[in-house]
């Protein structure tokens, strides 16, 4: 093949293995155990789709609280790899969150417009509290700042795919995390 012809993106280095996500969340989910211990209702873990899917399934199985699950969908990138700057709501909660407590759980941290859009969302239904766990940050890439209570593992600011993460839809089912090679 001539080497100048562009290929189509694909995944690259593996950044974050399987195993290692596996281990992380057992991690995660003793400290969120221990946070949430003693609580008086179920704590309502909220997935952001899609992004989230495979992290929510996971952590929810490991965690030994009372809990529901439900899910938000938003968008936040166009096609590519840059965050188009604006967030769009595809898909409301459907419990009432009002009084309940809620625990966000978001695939990665990038720029923080997301999750900061989203938390001024969950907020205006006056949840009793809102936390927030992170599998991925890429703190370097920050434009809003976020506070993040449990966090899996910080990168630097390659754009990744895998365990749920997408470019364009694709390369979510892919077990581990890796950096994308743009061809
Ligand atoms: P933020 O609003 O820039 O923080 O980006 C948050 C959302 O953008 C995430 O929930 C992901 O869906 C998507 N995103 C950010 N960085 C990446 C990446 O490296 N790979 C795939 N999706 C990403
Ligand atoms: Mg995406």
């Amino acid at each position: 093949m001539d080497p100048t012809e562009a290929r189509d993106p694909s995944p690259g280095r593996l950044l974050v293995s399987a195993g290692q996500i596996a281990v992380r969340i057992g991690e995660l989910a003793a400290e969120i155990d221990a946070a949430y211990a003693g609580i008086d209702a179920p704590v309502v873990l909220l997935c952001v789709l899609k992004g989230s899917l495979f992290f929510t399934a996971d952590l929810a199985r490991a965690l030994t609280i009372p809990l529901e699950i439900d899910a938000i969908a938003v968008r936040s990138y166009g096609a590519g790899t840059e965050p188009s700057g604006t967030v769009q709501l595809l898909k409301d909660v459907t419990t009432p969150l009002g009084g309940r407590h809620v625990l966000m759980v978001e695939d990665v941290i990038d720029t923080g417009l997301t999750t900061s859009f989203l938390h001024e969302h969950v907020a205006r239904h006056r949840p009793a509290s809102l936390r927030l766990v992170a599998l991925l940050d890429k703190p370097g890439r920050r434009r809003r700042e976020v506070r993040i209570d449990f966090r899996g593992f910080v990168l630097g600011g390659d754009f990744v795919v895998g365990y749920g993460l997408d470019l364009d839809e694709r390369f979510r089912n892919l077990p581990g995390v890796h950096a994308l090679d743009p061809g």
